[in-house]
């Protein structure tokens, strides 16, 4: 008869050869069968964790920026073009509305809008335009490697597109989120393009009075 100590060394050697097996099934399957993870570059993402405030880029006085000139500050960040027909003058109007909503509270916010048309986008250009919706409203572009990584830091999707109508030849496409960031950086939620702005004020009202 094989003693205690023998069969409890046994039932060792058998779960931990066990948990070897498992193992090395579990990382198997992972390698050969789990889907690619998401690709985070180009993608259409809706307010993943992972967006996060970085950039390097001119505003529409002309100055180099990045994410640190507005640190103190909560902000609100979307992305669009100045000739974009619809979308962006809808989301900017929303914003001028969402500022004058906050009151004085719209002091502790700084709305930043990006563009993904650099080309066609100067600073000058920029400057017209969102002083046009709100004087508070910031405009960024940069040249395009510069706006390509601002756009991969908040998964922002956006496109040219050749449509002989419009002007230039091309139109752009992108996704139109805005994205709520702390002061800190880290993002906190995102307003899609129907939301009203008296819900968006709301919201923010509530996240900063905290
Ligand atoms: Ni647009």
């Amino acid at each position: 008869m094989i003693s205690t100590r023998r069969t409890t060394q046994l039932v060792l050697w058998a779960l931990a050869a066990g948990a070897l097996l498992a193992a090395i099934a579990v990382v198997s399957y992972t390698l050969l069968f789990a889907p690619d993870p998401p690709k985070t570059v180009g993608a259409r993402t809706n307010g993943s964790p992972m967006i996060t405030t970085r950039f390097s880029l001119v505003d529409q006085t002309g100055k180099a920026v990045t994410e640190k000139d507005y640190q103190d500050k909560w902000k609100l960040v979307f992305f669009g073009f100045t000739h974009c027909p619809d979308v962006c003058p809808t989301a900017l109007n929303t914003v001028a509305s969402v500022m004058t909503s906050l009151g004085t509270s719209a002091d502790r916010l700084t709305p930043i809008f990006i563009t993904v048309d650099p080309t066609r986008d100067t600073p000058k250009v920029m400057a017209e335009y969102v002083s046009a919706f709100d004087k508070r409203i910031v405009g960024l572009t940069g040249t395009e490697p510069q706006v390509a990584k601002a756009a991969k830091a908040f998964r922002v999707y956006y496109a040219r597109v050749q449509q002989k109508s419009a002007r230039d030849g091309y139109t752009m496409s992108h996704s139109s989120f805005m994205y709520l960031m702390a002061p800190n950086g880290r993002f906190v939620t995102h307003f899609g393009h129907g939301d009203k702005p008296a819900d968006i004020a709301a919201k923010i009202e509530k996240v900063i009075r905290k």
